[in-house]
């Protein structure tokens, strides 16, 4: 993807829905609500790149216990219907998952369908516990039952830039959740 010029870039971002404040609220309390929970657990932060990198960075800042952190990658193929068996796995974590207390980080949750074959994969390997915390959440585009153990906030649908999640691998810096101008 091309942009004329940045004039044109700007004019994507067709207004800001989270704002710095409120994202740096909501994660500090899932920080500290992470810190009670799992504090004498050894605790593994997963993160599903690319799009969480910017929340995994500030949440693993507002967790005050000892944790470690693992990244994964998964990419999609959902051209048809089919709702299982179309995750791979293109990154892999370097940890052996059995000895951890698992918390998948992702960005966002819209068909549901990644996040459900990457914990369907991660449970095969036996760790202590698994959840998963996402920042966002598009209960309206779901296509499989899948559900967050955490969600810091739940959204319309709308295509949404920002804190992490892209547009055509723009956007990605800015520092609130904007809706992107299609
Ligand atoms: P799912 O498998 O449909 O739940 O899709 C998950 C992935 O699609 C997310 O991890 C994002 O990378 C991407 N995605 C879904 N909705 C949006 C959006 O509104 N903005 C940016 N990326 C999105
Ligand atoms: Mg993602």
């Amino acid at each position: 993807m091309q942009f004329e010029s940045t004039d044109a870039y700007r004019k994507k971002i067709r207004r800001i829905l989270i704002t710095e404040d409120e994202l740096r609220t909501a994660v500090q309390k899932a920080g500290a609500d992470i810190s009670r929970e799992y504090e004498g657990k050894p605790l593994l932060l997963v993160s599903i790149l690319k799009g969480s990198y910017i929340f995994l960075a500030d949440l693993s800042r507002a967790v005050t216990i000892p944790c470690e952190i693992g990244f994964m990658a998964a990419k999609s193929y959902f051209e048809d219907t089919r709702s299982s068996g179309s995750v791979e796995i293109t990154y892999d974590l370097m940890q052996d998952i059995s000895q951890y207390h698992v918390l998948i980080v992702e960005d966002i949750i819209d068909t549901g369908r990644t996040l459900a074959e990457v914990v369907r994969m991660l449970r095969e390997r036996h760790p202590l516990s698994l959840r998963v915390i996402t920042l966002l959440d598009k209960p309206e585009r779901r296509v499989v039952d899948f559900k967050a153990d955490t969600a810091l906030f739940t959204i319309p649908d709308h295509f949404v830039i920002g804190y992490g999640l892209d547009y055509g691998e723009y956007f990605r810096g800015l520092p609130y959740i904007a809706e992107f101008q299609e």
